[in-house]
């Protein structure tokens, strides 16, 4: 099944008013790529802005608390998400599975909730370098996923896996084109038992060091469906050539 690339951008612990008219600018851009679609991810207490600033173009988040709502200080629910007008919500990135001790149980919690509520997900997993290097890639990130994933295929032409390995991200390292077609082909192979045939319209993303310069060759490789990008999705100069990529790819 052919689907069409989603490339999404996030801006992790960066971004404040006056980089909102970066974000204009790859709103505005986006539209000449109407085959791709383009969604921001930014800080929580960025989003309405971010939604003013650019109407009807898709800000998320890059978090989201699986309660409807409650005790949980410094926590945002998918309810309020959406009051802020996001329209989806990245889960599971490695840095909060590594630095806020996250484990599967809750990044499937949150995916199963930020779903239920309306929001699209894009769920992350990818494999440390000690991983990958002593063979066991594919085992570790297909169990994770596998672990990650909602039980039930609630809307998941709305879910997207972002694969991600932990060493491409922000290093300027990036997987192997053969790496990457072997690992989403696995996460396919996993979606698709999880989901039945509706898991052929997941996406699954590559995330890890994306720019202008590899994206094209990304972009071709079997079973990418778009990207996830980090430091290149914060500048409009940088982002849309990224976009373009995809719209060729
Ligand atoms: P970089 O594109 O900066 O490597 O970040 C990737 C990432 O973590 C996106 O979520």
């Amino acid at each position: 099944m052919t689907l069409s690339k989603l490339v999404a951008g996030n801006w992790k612990m960066h971004g404040v008013s006056s980089d909102l008219d970066e974000l204009r600018a790859i709103s505005a851009a986006a539209g000449d790529y109407p085959g791709v679609d383009v969604a921001l991810c930014v800080p929580a207490v960025l989003i309405e802005r971010a939604v003013r600033a650019a109407p009807g173009f898709a800000i998320g988040a890059q978090d989201v608390h699986h309660a409807e709502k409650g005790a949980h200080t410094g926590n945002v629910s998918a309810h309020m998400l959406l009051d802020a007008g996001a329209t989806l919500t990245i889960v599971g990135h490695s840095e909060r599975r590594d630095a806020q001790r996250e484990r599967n149980e809750e990044v499937r919690a949150k995916a199963k909730a930020a779903l239920a509520s309306g929001l699209g997900v894009i769920l992350c997993v990818g494999e440390s370098l000690e991983q990958r290097e002593a063979g066991r890639a594919l085992d570790c990130v297909t169990t994770q996923l596998a672990a990650s994933l909602p039980e039930t295929p609630e809307r998941p032409g709305s879910l997207a896996v972002a694969y991600e390995p932990i060493w491409a991200i922000g290093t300027g390292r990036v997987a192997s084109c053969d790496d990457i077609k072997e690992m989403h082909g696995a996460l396919r192979r996993c979606l698709v038992d999880r989901f039945g045939p509706a898991g052929s319209g997941v996406r699954i993303l590559y995330g890890g060091s994306v720019k202008p310069s590899n994206a094209a060759e990304i972009f071709r490789t079997p079973d990418v469906d778009g990207a996830l990008v980090g430091g290149a999705s914060l500048k409009a100069a940088d982002f849309v050539p990224i976009i373009a990529a995809a719209a060729q790819g």
